[in-house]
């Protein structure tokens, strides 16, 4: 029998562990370290007690089970060196090796990458102390963007409409060191205007193919208020991601980069995420991240009707992506994340969660994101808890199953968003 490894705990490990099991209902799937979501998914799925961080404990794991493919969900692994560890000792990994994670880990290095590949992004400057960086910020005014240039779990990012805010950001990145060495370097952008979207691409180092695009929203507050959260919640598809665009993406942005990385000797085998700006001059980069989205993987997956295990263990084992298709349905999907209250700063955790009946079931999914037992009772663990994902034959039906399963689920101080989609949704639709 086959045994699947996915790396992670959160929401979007919840979503691929489901959808893993669907494609492959005959193996078991390893989720290291999992989350309680996980844990009482039945048979086939089963939670693995190592840490994300513990690579030789994986490879491990991994070696004695015979595990036919392990996917990595979140970029710390990535950027940690897992998929070099596992390389080295012959195991198949569906993830980029460390150099190639760059292109998340390093603001400054996924920069120079697209400078030097001609990919459109925003005019930028990346400083390694704070004084230059605040002269830089006098000089070209605001609206200015500020982030960490390491990994900041997506908060790292400062979307700034004054000087005075944006020398904060500096102040709070490189005095304070916020995100730690993740801190070393700051980068200052030109703010961009427009509607986000990401794309996914699967990669098997040289070809790219897309999965259905998504919109994530990721301000804490209804309004696109607030500060930058890991993300509040997603919809996919995205009627303003026309074929033709995401071929753009794809030749312009994606192509360029995949080559770029295989030049030097580092080529991208996995899910690569373009964060992009769809300006007045067409779409630039904001980021690009190493793995998955989360909560961009939970309308994303279920969503693709293609199996993923294929693919994935052919991109494992060094084969093509050539004849891939993801055979995207034609409904959509919508999550609202529900998180503590005071996410992204500071907030409380242990608080029991209530999930009444009937709010999971065909039409709506509830992926755990920061949950925990404690005594046997599902309780908080976490900035972001829960995200219920509505599937409808569309947008305005995802987003109703979404929000009313939202509304359902109850614990104390619960923050949501009940406007996510509103790009796309008659006022009628969105709770705001
Ligand atoms: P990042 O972590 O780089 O994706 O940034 C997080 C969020 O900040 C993005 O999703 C955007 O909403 C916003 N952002 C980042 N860079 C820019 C930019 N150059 N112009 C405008 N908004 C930006
Ligand atoms: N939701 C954005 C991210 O996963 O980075």
């Amino acid at each position: 029998m086959e045994n699947l490894l996915i790396v992670g705990s959160g929401g979007r490990e919840h979503a691929l562990a489901w959808k893993l099991h669907r494609d492959v209902p005959d193996a078991t799937v390893h989720v290291a370290p999992g989350n309680p979501g996980t844990e009482q998914m039945g048979e086939g799925v089963r939670n693995v007690d190592v840490p994300s961080s513990d690579l030789d404990a994986l490879a491990d794991f991994a070696e004695t089970r015979s595990v036919d493919l392990t996917v990595v969900g979140p970029e710390a692994p990535l950027a940690a060196g897992l998929a070099d560890v596992f390389a080295e000792r012959g195991l198949p990994v569906f993830g980029p090796g460390r150099d190639a994670a760059r292109i998340e880990s390093s603001k400054a290095f996924a920069k120079e990458l697209m400078q030097q590949k001609g990919v459109p992004t925003a005019e930028h400057r990346t400083f390694r102390e704070a004084g230059p960086a605040r002269d830089h910020l006098e000089r070209v005014g605001a609206p200015v963007v500020v982030k960490a240039s390491g990994l900041a779990a997506g908060k790292g990012a400062y979307v700034c409409d004054t000087v005075a805010e944006a020398r904060e950001a500096v102040d709070e990145i490189m005095v304070q060191r916020k995100y730690g060495d993740a801190g070393d370097r700051v980068v200052v952008e030109e703010c961009l205007e427009g509607d986000e979207l990401s794309v996914l691409f699967l990669s098997d180092g040289e070809r790219a193919v897309p999965l259905v695009p998504s919109r994530d929203y990721k301000q804490a507050w209804e309004g696109d208020e607030g500060p930058n959260t890991g993300g509040m919640g997603a919809y996919a598809p995205v009627a303003a991601a026309t074929p033709e665009l995401v071929e753009t993406v794809r030749r312009e942005v994606v192509g360029p980069v995949l080559e770029g990385l295989a030049e030097r000797g580092t080529p991208y085998h996995g899910v690569l995420y373009a964060g992009l700006m769809l300006t007045e001059s067409g779409p630039r980069v904001l980021e690009f991240n190493c793995r998955f989205g989360d909560p961009e993987a939970q309308v994303i997956l279920p969503l693709t009707g293609a199996s993923l295990a294929e693919p994935m263990r052919a991109v494992a084992r060094g084969g093509t992506l050539r004849g891939w298709r993801p055979e995207t349905s034609s409904g959509a999907a919508l999550i609202t994340v529900l998180a503590s209250g005071g996410y992204p700063r500071d907030y409380e955790v242990g608080r029991d969660i209530e999930i009444p009946d009937g709010v999971a079931g065909p039409n709506r999914l509830v992926f755990h994101a920061g949950t925990d037992r404690e005594d046997g009772r599902l309780v908080t663990g976490g900035g972001r808890v829960l995200g219920v994902v509505g599937l409808g034959d569309d947008l305005e039906e995802a987003a109703a199953l979404s929000r009313e399963g939202a509304d359902r689920i109850r614990f104390e101080g619960k923050q949501w968003r009940s406007d996510i989609g509103h790009h796309e949704l008659s006022p009628d639709a969105t709770g705001a």
